[in-house]
């Protein structure tokens, strides 16, 4: 039988995050089943220490070269149907199945809703998280509960989407890190049904692909299509996707830069009252893209994304990264806000 958990100690975390940083954590737990949480969150080793939950390491950036804490890494990775009945399936994924496998999963099944979000890096349970989000839908909408241990309470819970509190990239899970360990995740995704074309680039994706129609194995493979063209692959330049979140502004706000910038993006949000912009544009525009300093650089490839060369250190991307947020603030007055959760070190724009 496997034990229900393995805990090893001092660990190299090169492999462990996509930005390819040589930081070392003093544990890291890895979980092969759920059930035994309570018991490794109750071992007299890891009673004193800060937990973190690691999953592929794709949004997360050690500004450390030691995490002095543990790290939980969760292995089970089951998906299976709850639920079939109607027009609806109601599917459970184990916090450990990585998400492009499960989008491939949906569409093998003849399930639709996530095909805008294939290629995603990373594990089904850090989805809720910062509720991924891509090519105009987020997952929020196709989730259906969060299963989680609580740390708070020292039980496990399942909360219904109504108490995940989704927002861009936001959830309760976000707003209270350290509470609680998704272990798996329910989705209700359509049989049949209109695509999400929303993101004008993914209608001339397809237009480019011959016309191809909008089905949901189509738009996967535009989708696959356009992330590969523009957002640089980790294996060749660490990364973490975008670094930072689009920020949300006030419509006067948004306006305003409108009537003092020309062709900045504004896009619309669920309220009348506030606009979204591009953080991408604003990088660039402010001068940053392809800029590198030693090994860190803001990405060629999309300005969005910071990215680490070779060998640069997390310090090092974190400097780069307060400069970029300084100076677009400085420019245009609009704050950035980091996306990627940040270890040993707060976000604070920086000239210097
Ligand atoms: N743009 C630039 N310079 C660039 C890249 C983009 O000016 O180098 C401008 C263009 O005007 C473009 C606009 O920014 O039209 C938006 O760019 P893009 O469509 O690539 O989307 P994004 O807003 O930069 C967001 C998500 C991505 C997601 C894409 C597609 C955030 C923080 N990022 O990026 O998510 O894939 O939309 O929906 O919301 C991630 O979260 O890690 C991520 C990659």
């Amino acid at each position: 039988m496997t034990a229900a958990y393995s805990l090893a100690r001092d660990v190299p975390l090169h492999d462990w995050n996509t930005f390819h940083l040589d930081a070392r954590a003093e544990r890291l737990a890895t979980v092969h089943v759920t059930a035994g949480l309570p018991a490794l969150l109750a071992e007299p080793a890891l009673r004193a220490l800060p937990l973190m939950v690691l999953g592929a390491g794709s949004n997360v950036l050690f500004a450390t070269n030691r995490f002095e804490g543990c790290l939980i890494h969760l292995r089970c990775d089951s998906i299976r149907i709850v639920d079939d009945a109607g027009g609806h399936a109601l599917v459970q994924v184990d916090a450990g199945c990585e998400w492009d496998a499960l989008v491939d999963w949906t569409l093998d099944h003849g399930l639709q809703g996530l095909e805008n979000l294939a290629l995603i890096p990373g594990q089904a349970g850090a989805a809720p998280i910062q509720n991924i989000g891509a090519y105009g839908v987020e997952v929020g909408r196709f989730i259906a509960a969060v299963h989680v241990y609580d740390r708070q309470a020292g039980a496990f819970d399942r909360l219904p989407a109504a108490r995940c509190e989704f927002g861009y990239r936001d959830s309760v899970f976000k707003r209270e890190p350290d509470r609680r360990i998704v272990t798996a995740i329910e989705l209700l995704l359509p049989k049949a049904g209109a695509t999400n074309l929303s993101y004008a680039g993914l209608r001339e994706e397809l237009a480019a692909m011959g016309g191809l129609q909008p089905t949901p194995r189509n738009v996967a493979a535009a989708v696959r299509r356009i992330r590969r063209r523009k957002l640089p692959d980790p294996a060749v330049a660490g990364n973490a996707g975008s670094f930072f979140k689009n920020p949300v502004v006030t419509r006067a706000v948004a306006v305003e830069l409108q009537s003092r910038f020309a062709g900045v993006p504004v896009y619309l949000t669920s309220t009348e009252a506030e606009r979204k912009l591009s953080a991408a544009w604003l990088i660039e525009q402010a001068g940053w893209r392809g800029v590198r300093e030693g090994d860190a650089a803001m990405s060629a490839q999309h300005a969005l994304v910071l990215v680490n060369l070779g060998r640069a250190t997390g310090p090092q991307l974190l400097t780069l990264a307060r400069r970029v947020a300084a100076s677009v603030q400085e420019k245009f007055g609009v704050s950035l806000e980091p996306e990627p959760r940040i270890v040993g070190a707060t976000f604070q724009p920086r000239r210097a």
